[in-house]
């Protein structure tokens, strides 16, 4: 496997508001690379820097230091103006606020992108229809945010994110919110989407088991300033059973070495 994706001794501050003082390091030293196809998941303390980092590798937001890769594409470095957000639509964001827009009904939200795009046709309108079946949302389709659930809204926020087919997906603690229930069913639809596209995803979370349970390989960050505490192979096999991977040895072995590393 080739590594798509590369962060290599990335750094962040923020300016304060007077724009004279810098902000403590949120970032510092991070490195780590994402291979095409793999699932990559990242456990960090909340308030520790992961959306920040997610910013910067969709480039919505600069790096103050070090390098962020994709494929050629190198982002550019305390530059606010030359950043191409999503870079040209490779890089799709489930944001940590879902963002839908409530004037536009389930499936709106979904095409949205594709409308932006320029992308809308019968396909990918099919496309649409087919992932808003996958994913448990057929009836729905005409119902406005405000009249659907928090896992609904997850779910059409998910898809809306694949329609439109990007390589890699950011996905920043997409079921963070949502009840244990819920959140192992989303968890399910999303590895049953993942296998049938092999997409690349960086998964941040909260949350050992599901860090566990979803990825191919684990990264767990320090403390403010972030960088690399750990990084963990998960090679429980394939296709995974969600609800019942907590027995596996694997998993208990995993979950023990991380949890150490966690606190
Ligand atoms: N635009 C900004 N300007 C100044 N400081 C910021 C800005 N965005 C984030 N920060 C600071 O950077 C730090 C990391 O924030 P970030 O949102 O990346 O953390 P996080 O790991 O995603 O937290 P959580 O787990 O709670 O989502 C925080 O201390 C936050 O206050
Ligand atoms: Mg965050």
């Amino acid at each position: 496997m080739s590594a798509l994706l590369e962060v290599r001794g990335l750094a962040k501050r923020f300016a304060t508001r007077a724009g004279r003082e810098q902000s403590p390091w949120i970032i510092q030293g991070l490195s780590f690379s994402v291979n095409e196809g793999e699932f990559l998941t990242i456990i960090g303390p909340s308030g520790g820097g992961k959306t920040t980092l997610l910013n910067m590798i969709a480039q919505i937001d600069c790096a103050t230091d070090g390098e962020i890769r994709f494929q050629s594409n190198v982002a550019p470095v305390n530059d606010m103006k030359s950043l191409k957000p999503g870079l040209d639509c490779q890089i799709g964001y489930v944001t940590q606020e879902d963002n839908l827009l409530p004037w536009r009904t389930c499936l709106d939200n979904v095409l949205f992108p594709l409308q932006v795009q320029g992308k809308l046709n019968d396909e990918t309108k099919a496309r649409a229809q087919s992932l808003i079946r996958a994913v448990g949302l057929a009836g729905w389709e005409n119902h406005y945010p405000h009249e659907l659930s928090g896992g609904m809204r997850k779910r059409t926020s998910l898809i809306r994110t694949l329609v439109y087919d990007p390589p890699v997906i950011l996905m920043d603690e997409p079921f963070g919110a949502l009840d244990a229930q819920t959140r192992l069913q989303l968890q399910d639809d999303l590895m049953r989407l993942w296998n049938l596209g092999k997409k690349t995803i960086v998964f941040i979370t909260h949350d050992i088991s599901e860090a566990i349970a979803l990825g191919d390989r684990t990264i767990v960050l320090t403390r403010q300033p972030s960088a690399v505490a750990g990084e963990h192979a998960i090679t429980i096999p394939r296709p995974r059973d969600i609800r019942g991977i907590m027995t596996h040895p694997e998993f208990i072995e995993l979950y023990n070495r991380i949890r150490a590393q966690v606190q």
